[in-house]
């Protein structure tokens, strides 16, 4: 069994995400996690809170607090949010954290002493009205590229390219609003990634299984040659840049490392908590020299940050000369969109996190964003998909199957497995189904094809609808009850099997599922890699053994909700 090393994006620290953050990093990760642990093997899945950067400063601006209190009212928000959707994080971390200082002024100590690190005069915005420089998104104006009007310092929405603050066209400060601004010198430490471009692209020649989205993005950057990225920012809150000795560096005393280069340090970081809770090893989940070297490292994200985790993190990563981890296996994501245009707080489009569940149960939502991952393109959500979704795969296939089985075995069979009877022709073809859906089902979660893991639940699940159309124990019950015994017990033990691979996907509808079944906690993992005989499958359950019918399982979404939910967060009217 591999050991699998997981980490999502980590989620800025600027208010409770959407379901787009969501769907494109968090959940997916949170999926595969389950699914490696159902079969066996030894996952670690990291996140945590970006705490840093012109994000978090703006926003408890906004918020009138303190940036660190603000900080901290969000962090546990966001932990509490990630809780409520049944995130099975093994740590959730804040890149706040005293490790991450440490960490993140490690690298950037053996980077300079590699000489990838260089001190260099730059050129940013400085603002006469607030006294201050004003990196990144505390500059907007017209973008350079598409001339958006309201472009960030750092990256314009609209066409998504990564800008530096002073190519924006009428620039004006986005702490005052003020025009009064203008291009001064200032010292920066400069990360040469440009030295690293023959490394990174070798190591990404290597990459095997990343989406094509991943490697063109990678190849896009390098093709283009890279540039040296400073790393440090005119900022206040953020991990102080220090010298040798651990003294705020001569010139830096109004500085801190930029939000990119210490976000990523802090998957280490988290793993380092983590480890101090548990009493568990870090190190051999991220040193090459300790064990790392067996791990499988997975890392989950949107394409916006697929140049930072192949790109500017391998730098610092290899650019150490320290036996550290790398990405394995790279999961990227598209968007997803509202109605095919943005989520936006402001003009009431979208769900968020902390919404979402007044709406439907986290199940709900956790198999709709899943079932229509943004792999291959943009994915947009419709009130109106949402509703045909769940009433059709969850209610109708999933619950309706599970709630039939279990009555009538309630009703006819005094609640207890049945035993007698021989099995027949409807028992061979489900064995058959099952013989080449399961393999495949397992394959896709392994090669993480999120869409299409989906698609063959629901048609394994569908196939034990098709089951009991064929075995009908209910046409047999009066005259060969024998008979309709087979067909019971093989559906309850569909029914148990259904609920197993339903747990990485829709975790509480699955304990639902298996509770009522009777299933002991020891019996609900997958085992299907070295399962010999699927036809042991049908017949797994002990006869005679008592069960329940669960609660309903899902309840159908009506047409009312839609229309309601439609006024109150945007839709197709829009
Ligand atoms: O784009 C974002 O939401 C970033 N906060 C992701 C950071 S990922 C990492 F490297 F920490
Ligand atoms: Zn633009």
């Amino acid at each position: 069994m591999a050991r699998i090393l997981i980490t999502s994006a980590l989620p800025y620290i600027n208010g409770v995400k959407h379901l787009g953050n969501l769907a494109g990093s968090m959940l997916p990760a949170d999926v595969y996690a389950r699914a490696m642990r159902l079969l066996g093997h030894e996952v670690l899945y990291i996140c945590a809170t970006d705490e840093h950067g012109t994000p978090a400063e703006l926003a408890a601006q906004e918020a009138g607090l303190e940036v660190a209190e603000y900080c901290e009212k969000m962090h546990a928000a966001q932990k509490q949010a990630g809780a409520d959707f049944k995130m099975s994080y093994d740590y959730f971390g804040r890149s706040s954290a005293p490790s991450n200082h440490k960490l993140t002024q490690h690298f950037a100590r053996v980077l300079e002493d590699n000489d990838l690190i260089e001190e260099r005069v730059s050129q940013q915005v400085y603002s006469n009205a607030d006294g201050r420089f004003l990196p990144d998104r505390y500059v907007e104006g017209t973008c350079p590229n598409c001339a958006f009007e309201k472009a960030r310092g750092d990256q314009c929405d609209n066409c998504g390219k990564l800008l530096d603050p002073i190519d924006l066209i009428n620039p004006y400060s986005a702490v005052s609003g003020s025009h009064d601004v203008e291009v001064r010198d200032t010292n920066h430490l400069y990360l040469k990634q440009s030295e690293m471009s023959e490394k990174l692209r070798a190591w990404v020649d290597k990459a095997e299984g990343w989406p094509h989205l991943a490697t063109s993005i990678a190849y896009k950057w390098l093709d283009e040659g890279l540039r040296d990225r400073a790393i440090t920012r005119d900022l206040k809150w953020g991990i102080p840049v220090t010298d040798k000795e651990g003294n705020r560096r001569d010139g830096f005393e109004d500085k801190v490392f930029y939000v990119w280069f210490d976000a990523p340090i802090e998957y280490i970081a988290a793993t380092q908590d983590w480890a101090a809770d548990t009493g568990e090893d870090w190190e051999s989940w991220w040193r090459t020299d300790k064990g790392a070297d067996d791990v499988q490292y997975v890392q989950f994200m949107g394409k916006d940050n697929v140049a930072f985790h192949t790109l500017s993190f391998p730098t610092t990563l290899l650019g150490s000369g320290e036996p550290w981890k790398l990405v394995d296996q790279l999961k990227a994501f598209n968007w997803v969109t509202w109605y095919g245009g943005k989520f936006s707080t402001s003009q009431k489009r979208g769900v968020f996190m902390d919404q979402a569940l007044a709406i439907a149960p986290s199940d709900y939502w956790r198999w709709h964003l899943m079932a229509n991952a943004p792999e291959s393109d943009d994915a947009a959500f419709t009130w109106e998909e949402f509703q045909a979704g769940i009433n059709s795969d969850l209610a109708n296939v999933l619950g309706n199957f599970v709630n039939r089985i279990t009555k009538y075995t309630a009703s006819k069979f005094d609640g207890k497995i049945p035993d007698g009877g021989e099995t027949g022709e409807a028992e061979s073809w489900i064995v058959k189904e099952l013989q080449t859906r399961i393999p495949v089902l397992i394959d896709l979660y392994e090669r993480r094809e999120f869409r299409k893991a989906m698609a063959e639940t629901r048609a394994i699940w569908a196939a034990g609808n098709e089951y009991l159309t064929q075995a009908a124990p209910w046409s047999h019950y009066k005259m060969d009850v024998d008979q309709a015994a087979v067909g019971v017990r093989t559906g309850l033990n569909l029914a148990v099997l259904f609920g197993i691979i339903a747990q990485p996907i829709i975790p509480d509808a699955a304990a639902k599922i298996l509770d009522a079944l009777n299933i002991p906690e020891k019996n609900r993992s997958w085992g299907f890699g070295d399962f010999a005989g699927i036809p042991d499958l049908i017949d797994a359950v002990p006869r005679g053994m008592e069960i329940a019918a669960p609660d309903v399982l899902f309840a159908k979404i009506e047409d009312d909700d839609v229309a309601g939910w439609t006024e109150k967060f945007g839709g197709k009217s829009e």
